[in-house]
């Protein structure tokens, strides 16, 4: 089981998800069930789901970025030139990722927007 907590200035108090192990759902789909709502494309085109997801344990590993997410989220100006370098260089996940690509993994994370 991985926690997953959602943390949005409109909300009052932040829900905080417990997602079963070796479930593959994307924060965008998370977000769909718990009434999260964001006005985007769903197939990585638009950039409107970047969301802030942040580790919640010191070792972590996050996933790291696809080419088609590093671009959307360059092009919503969500990743600097030095983020960049720091995911493929150093592999450092950015503070901002999109929602429709970032799948859950076994990584408590917060997820802010
Ligand atoms: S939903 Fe459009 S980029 Fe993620």
């Amino acid at each position: 089981m991985v926690t997953v907590t959602f943390l949005t200035p409109p909300m009052r108090d932040k829900i905080v998800v417990e997602v079963p192990d070796n479930t593959r759902i994307t924060l965008l789909n998370l977000m769909k069930r718990f009434n999260l709502p964001r006005k985007c494309c769903g197939e990585g085109k638009c950039g409107n789901c970047a969301v802030k997801v942040m580790p919640l344990r010191k070792s972590a590993r996050l996933v790291s970025l696809s080419e088609k997410e590093k671009r959307e989220l360059f092009q919503a100006g969500k990743l600097s030139i030095e983020e960049c370098e720091s995911v493929q260089v150093k592999d450092i996940p950015p503070r901002w990722r999109l929602a429709c690509q970032y799948v859950v993994s076994d990584e408590p994370v917060l997820v802010a927007f």
